[in-house]
């Protein structure tokens, strides 16, 4: 009797975040069987975590706002790494995606004359994110789910899948297993689109949930797709530093776009010593036209919190380093100084920072209506991924999509917040219809026995050998690997520091082959981590190659030794693709010229 149970879709989409909800929203539409595969719970995405709101030129509090200066925005927030195509469409398709979720239900806070408000968010010229207090990403998720269920799509949730299947070139299905009782399932698909997240778990300090590691990357990696960009990490300025127990969880950056400033340990607002040259015309230069910019004064202009993240991380780091720091080793966000210029500041603050105001309050007691809170940098996002067409989200492999953040191109070297949920959905959309045709139009595929029976044994290996094993245990394995990445490969890089970093995970790749765990199938958390090992070490691997081999700075990728940005580095996207052999092959690839149109746009935005 076979060990597992075969399920057939037309599209099978992998992750049921956002992208993932919306891929499988759209290829639903297109009346094929699709499936929806969830890690966790149905509705327990790690989209829920975005809090500040979505980008999109929706010009409802400046009408001076349009899809061409959201373009330029995002492309200059990228370094110009991004593939111009997907900034392009998702400027153009983010205000259509944001209203259609609006008319699906979504209850956005409103401007006083009833539009969808929007706030500011740094590197966005105009107040651009449309929002729900600091709850964005949860009703975008009721909303989609809600829609979801309607559609009757069939979800799998609690399963995690550790192998894609070819038919010949093409993608033809996965291998999972149900995390409640082990079992196995193999999922025959025509077309699938993978949206499961990122990477952060990877790294000891972050703002990620569990789910994050990395396994679209590598699933993609592992069955011949090329990845991009992976040098590329965002560290979210502001995440909790204390208690340690909380350490990394994410504080908003809406608490800077509703006039949170940032002080060292001296009260002095740091930011205003260290404005980068391309944004010095753009950034006001005294906390008066700060406060203005924030209340909507259109004349004035941007509070230095709100220069890109990439900077202001970097800028935390270097007060902490040099001994300006917080007790607890980041620096001070203070929103509560806003009494000074509000009457009902405490109300307005829990208003729109509701989830803010709770978190502090519960995990430090502290009231942010009164007290500075402690923030710094915390592995938040990344901007490379699985490559893709712009236009199809189809990545090299025919067949295989990917949404969302597993996907690279848009945010290039760094990316605007707010952008990921509304690249979430565009490219969602996007990716689901693509793939609905793909499935349509292609035949029937087959999965070889060979290949299922190959799965399994990779997934009852840990188990098999228990007792029999050596070293260390999954979790060690986890927990080395995310002291080695955050210190080697973390905020700050350094050569000799990234190349040790990479020869520790290479010996890791090798002990997590032998890794043992004791237990049986059924829910063994011991045994999902063993599998998840994998993933995280392939990630990690790429992230090490790609930032070693990119010797300059630029957007999330600073090194110590090359601090400047350099022009011939501008070129070329930094690729990653397995080689006959197994081992890791690293391509520069030039990016296309950029057409006349949209370089004109960039320019008009200068
Ligand atoms: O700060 C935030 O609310 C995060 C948003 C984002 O990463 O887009």
């Amino acid at each position: 009797m076979p060990d597992f149970e075969t399920i057939d879709h037309d599209v099978l989409v992998i992750g049921a975040g956002g992208a993932g909800l919306r891929a499988a929203i759209a290829a639903a539409a297109e009346n094929v069987k699709v499936g929806l595969v969830c890690k966790s719970l149905l509705g327990k995405a790690h989209t829920v975590m975005a809090e500040g709101g979505m980008a999109a030129s929706l010009a409802n509090v400046d009408d001076r706002d349009n899809w061409r200066v959201h373009f330029a925005d995002t492309m200059r927030g990228g370094q110009y790494l991004n593939n111009w195509r997907m900034a392009e469409l998702h400027a153009k398709e983010a205000p259509d995606r944001v209203r259609e979720l609006e008319a699906w239900g979504a209850l956005f806070d409103r401007t006083p004359d009833g539009r969808i408000l929007q706030r500011n968010f740094g590197g966005h010229r105009y107040p651009r994110l449309a929002h729900v207090g600091d709850r964005t990403g949860l009703e975008m998720i009721r909303t989609l789910q809600d829609h979801a269920v309607y559609l009757g799509i069939d979800v799998h949730m609690e399963c995690t899948v550790v192998t894609l299947f070819k038919d010949g070139d093409r993608v033809s299905g996965a291998f999972g297993y149900d995390r409640e009782r082990g079992r196995f399932k193999v999922f025959r698909a025509k077309a699938i689109v993978l949206a499961t997240g990122g990477i952060g778990r990877a790294f000891s300090i972050t703002s990620n949930s569990w789910e994050y590691t990395g396994d679209g990357q590598s699933l993609a990696y592992h069955a011949g797709a090329v990845l991009q960009d992976m040098e590329f990490v965002q560290f979210h300025p502001t995440g909790m530093v204390w208690p340690p127990s909380v350490k990394g969880i994410l504080v908003t950056e809406g608490v800077r776009g509703e006039g949170g400033v940032l002080t060292n340990k001296n009260g002095r607002r740091f930011m205003f010593d260290d404005i980068p040259e391309n944004y010095r015309s753009q950034t006001a230069d005294n906390e008066e036209e700060g406060w203005r910019y924030t209340q909507g004064d259109k004349n004035a202009r941007r509070p230095p919190e709100l220069l890109t993240r990439d900077h202001v991380a970097r800028c935390i780091v270097r007060e902490v380093r040099e001994g300006r720091g917080s007790p607890h080793g980041g620096v001070f966000l203070d929103i509560a100084w806003i009494k000074a210029k509000l009457p009902n500041a405490a109300e307005h603050i829990k208003k729109k920072l509701p989830s803010m105001y709770h978190q502090f309050k519960q995990l430090a007691d502290i009231d942010i209506t009164t007290t500075p809170m402690e923030v710094g940098p915390t592995t938040h996002y990344v901007m490379g991924g699985i490559r893709v067409d712009g236009d199809s989200q189809m990545s090299t492999v025919p067949g295989l999509f990917a949404a969302g953040e597993c996907a690279a191109g848009l945010h290039g070297a760094n990316r605007l917040g707010g952008n990921s949920l509304s690249d979430l959905l565009v490219f969602g959309k996007r990716a689901g219809e693509y793939a609905a045709t793909f499935a349509r139009e292609r035949g029937a595929v087959t999965i070889d026995k060979g290949a299922v029976d190959d799965a399994s044994r990779f997934a009852l290996a840990p188990l098999e050998r228990a007792g029999n094993g050596s070293g260390d245990g999954p979790y060690q394995i986890q927990h080395k690997l995310q002291g080695i990445m955050q210190e080697g490969v973390g905020i700050v890089r350094r050569d000799a520091e990234m190349r040790k970093a990479l020869d520790a995970v290479l010996a890791m790749e090798q002990e997590a082959e032998r890794v043992s765990v004791p237990g049986n199938r059924e829910y063994n958390p011991g045994w999902h981590t063993a599998l998840d090992l994998r993933n995280l070490l392939t990630i990690s691997e790429a992230i090490a190659r790609a930032a070693i081999d990119r010797k300059e700075s630029r957007g999330g990728h600073f090194r110590d030794d090359y601090p400047d940005k350099d022009p011939t580095y501008g070129t070329f996207n930094t690729t990653l693709s397995k080689a006959a052999d197994g081992s890791m092959h690293l391509e520069r690839i030039p990016i296309p010229p950029m057409p006349a149109e949209l370089k004109a746009v960039i320019e008009e935005n200068k």
